[in-house]
C-alpha cells in the first residue's frame, strides 16, 4: 500500500534552466497508446485527447516512438518520409495540434529521428534500385557485389539485429546492407547528400516545435571501412557486449558535433533548449558516456542499468559507474528500466511470479526516480502491466518474430494497447465498446486500466503519481549528480542525498526476506506497506522483501 505524504501540488510545468537534466520523460508507443478513430491502431489526435492524463501523472515530458510515413514493417522506425505523418496516426496538422497542446499542458516534446536506415519505400532507395549499380543514387546507400561464384554470396558476414543476413541481393545482382529487416536499408553515412538531409529533417520538426529528438540506432551510423567480416555466428547473441564494426565507431561523434550546432542554434539556457538522447547499445556505460561530451549530445539511454537484473550488488556497481562515467563528461545519468524493445519489467523481474514481478517493478520504479538524472518511463509500467506473453503467432508483428531472432525473439508483448477504462476490450483503447486493437489485450487488464486505478489507494497508478509528486517537491530526488552509500545489510541498498534544502535516503531491500533497518527519518512514500519505526534512528523499520523506502531524513 502506498504512503500518505505531504507533497506540492503537481504543476505539469518543467523547471526552467536545463530542464533535461533531471527530467523524467515518458515514452509513448504511439499505435499502442489511444486510438481516436476507431480503426484499431492509436493515433495523433488519440495521444493529444490523453495529453491530461501524461500531466496529471507529473511527468515532465514525452516522447513519441515513430509516427511518420512508413510501410510499417518495423512498426514506423522504417520510414518513407521524414517530413510526413502516415495517414495511420493521423496528418501534419495533428502534429501540429499535438505539440501545441503538449506545450500548452507545460510539457515538452520529443520525437524520434531515425537516421541508421529507411524505409525501401523511401523514394531515394526507389532511385537507387532504378539506376543501377555505380549510380549516385546507390552511393546513399550500402550496395556492393557479392562473394564467391556468381556474386551468390552477401559482401560480408554480418548479421541483422532481427536474425538472418545482414544483406539482400537485388535484381541486378548487387546486396545491400541492412542491419535490421530488409525493409530497412542502411544508409551510408559518408556520402554528404545523407548529412544534409538530416540536418534539413532536424530542422524540420524543431521548426515545428519539438523539444528534443531520440535518436533511433545512434551508435550504428558509421562503419568501419571497408566492411570487415567479424569472423564468426554469435553476433546477435552478443549484441551490445562485443566491439563490431557496425556499431559505436568512432566516426558517428563528428555527426553529433554536427547536430548538436543546429539544436543549440534553437536555443540554449533558461529552459529553451532543445536535447538529443543516444539510442546507443554500447558494451559500456563509459563507451555510452563518449556521446555526451561537451558540443556532443545531452543524454543517452542507460541500458546497462536496464539490463542489471534484481541483484543489489549488481545495481550498485551499475549505479556507481554510470555516476562516475556520467559526472566525468558533465551529462546527466538516465535510468530506464522499460521501452518498446523489451520485456516490461513486471515480468523481467518475476521470475515466474507475477506478483513479486509487480512487487519488485515498483521497488525498482522507486529506486530508479530517486537517483540522480533523468528517468525514461514506457506507457503501461504505471499501471503495473505485465507482459503479454500468449499472444498467438498470426497476431504478432515485430520483424524479430519473423526473422526467427534477436531482441528476446518478439516485441510485441510489451507492445499491447493500453487498457484506459471499461470491462470489454479495448478497455477505452479505442472509441468503441468491443472494436478493434491491433493486439488483442489479456481480459485481466479491466483491474489494471486507468479507471480501475485511479483514486484507489495503494495502486500502482496512485503510486507513481504520488512518487513523481513527491519527486517534483523534493529537492534533493532527481537533481544534483552524486549519492552516498549507507552502509547496509546484505541485499540491502541504501543511499543519501543532501542538498542545501535538506536530505534524502532511499532504502531498497531486494532479498526475499523482511530485513529491518535502522529509521533515518520521516517515511515519504514506500512501494509496498511499511510501518515505520518511531523517529530518526530510534527504532528499526521492517522493510519487507521487495520493497522501497523514501525518506526526509
Ligand atoms: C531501435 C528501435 C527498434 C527498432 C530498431 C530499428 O532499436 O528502438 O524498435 O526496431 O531501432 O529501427
Amino acid at each position: 500500500m502506498t504512503q500518505n505524504v505531504t507533497a506540492a501540488p503537481t504543476t505539469g510545468s518543467p523547471s526552467a534552466g536545463e530542464w533535461w537534466r533531471d527530467a523524467v520523460i515518458y515514452q509513448v508507443y504511439p499505435r499502442s497508446f489511444a486510438d481516436g478513430n476507431g480503426d484499431g491502431m492509436g493515433d495523433l489526435p488519440g495521444i493529444t485527447a490523453r495529453l491530461p492524463y501524461l500531466r496529471d501523472l507529473g511527468v515532465d515530458a514525452v516522447w513519441l516512438s515513430p509516427f511518420y510515413a512508413s510501410p510499417q514493417a518495423d512498426a514506423g522506425y522504417d520510414v518513407a518520409d521524414y517530413r510526413a505523418v502516415d495517414p495511420v496516426f493521423g496528418t501534419l496538422a495533428d502534429a501540429d495540434d499535438l505539440v501545441r497542446e503538449t506545450h500548452a499542458l507545460g510539457l515538452r516534446f520529443i520525437v524520434d529521428i531515425v537516421p541508421n536506415h529507411c524505409s525501401d519505400r523511401h523514394e531515394w532507395f526507389q532511385e537507387a534500385l532504378r539506376e543501377g549499380p555505380g549510380s549516385a543514387a546507390r552511393d546513399r546507400f550500402h550496395f556492393r557485389a557479392g562473394r564467391g561464384a556468381d556474386g551468390a554470396l552477401p559482401p560480408n558476414d554480418w548479421e541483422s539485429v532481427f536474425g538472418g543476413p545482414a544483406w539482400t541481393r537485388v535484381e541486378d545482382g548487387q546486396w545491400y546492407l541492412h542491419l535490421f529487416a530488409a525493409e530497412q536499408p542502411d544508409f551510408n553515412w559518408d556520402n554528404q547528400d545523407v548529412h544534409d538531409e538530416f540536418r534539413s529533417v532536424l530542422r524540420f520538426w524543431l521548426d515545428l516545435g519539438v523539444d528534443g529528438f531520440r535518436i533511433d540506432v545512434a551508435h550504428g551510423l558509421v562503419k568501419a571501412p571497408g566492411l570487415p567480416d567479424i569472423g564468426h555466428a554469435e553476433q546477435v547473441k552478443l549484441l551490445g557486449k562485443q566491439a563490431v564494426p557496425y556499431f559505436d565507431q568512432d566516426g558517428v561523434h563528428e555527426i553529433y558535433r554536427d547536430w548538436r550546432r543546429i539544436l543549440d542554434a534553437y536555443g540554449t539556457g533558461n529552459g529553451t533548449e532543445r536535447i538529443a538522447v543516444a539510442e546507443a547499445w554500447t558494451p559500456t556505460v563509459e563507451r555510452s558516456a563518449l556521446y555526451l561530451r561537451r558540443g556532443e549530445l545531452h543524454q543517452a539511454f542507460n541500458f546497462e542499468y536496464l539490463t542489471t537484473g534484481w541483484d543489489a550488488a549488481a545495481l550498485r556497481a551499475v549505479i556507481d559507474r554510470s555516476l562516475a562515467a556520467m559526472n566525468a563528461v558533465d551529462a546527466p545519468a538516465t535510468w530506464v528500466l522499460s521501452n518498446h524493445d523489451v520485456v516490461r519489467h513486471a515480468t523481467r523481474f518475476a521470475d515466474g511470479d507475477e506478483v513479486r514481478g509487480l512487487r519488485r517493478a515498483r521497488a525498482a520504479t522507486l529506486l530508479m526516480l530517486a537517483l540522480p538524472g533523468s528517468a525514461y518511463l514506457y506507457q503501461g509500467e504505471e499501471l503495473g502491466l505485465p507482459e503479454v506473453t500468449e499472444l498467438p503467432d498470426e497476431v504478432r508483428q515485430d520483424p524479430a518474430f519473423f526473422r526467427g531472432s534477436g531482441q528476446d525473439g518478439t516485441r510485441d508483448g510489451c507492445r499491447v494497447p493500453l487498457p484506459w477504462s471499461g470491462e470489454r476490450p479495448p478497455f477505452g483503447f479505442g472509441p468503441v465498446e468491443g472494436g478493434p486493437s491491433w493486439l488483442p489485450q489479456p481480459d485481466s487488464w479491466k483491474d489494471l486500466s486507468v479507471a480501475a486505478q485511479t483514486g484507489v489507494p495503494g495502486s500502482t497508478l496512485e503510486f507513481y503519481r504520488r512518487a513523481l509528486a513527491v519527486r517534483r517537491a523534493h529537492p534533493a530526488l532527481g537533481a544534483g549528480r552524486d549519492i552516498a552509500w549507507v552502509p547496509s545489510p546484505e541485499g540491502v541498498l541504501a543511499f543519501r542525498r543532501t542538498t542545501s534544502a535538506g536530505s534524502f535516503v532511499c532504502t531498497t531491500n531486494l532479498s526475499a526476506s523482511p530485513v529491518t533497518v535502522p529509521t533515518p527519518g520521516t517515511l515519504l512514500l514506500a512501494s509496498a506497506h511499511v510501518v515505520p519505526g518511531a523517529g530518526p534512528d530510534a527504532a528499526g523499520t521492517v522493510l519487507p522483501a521487495d520493497s522501497t523506502v523514501w525518506w526526509a531524513a
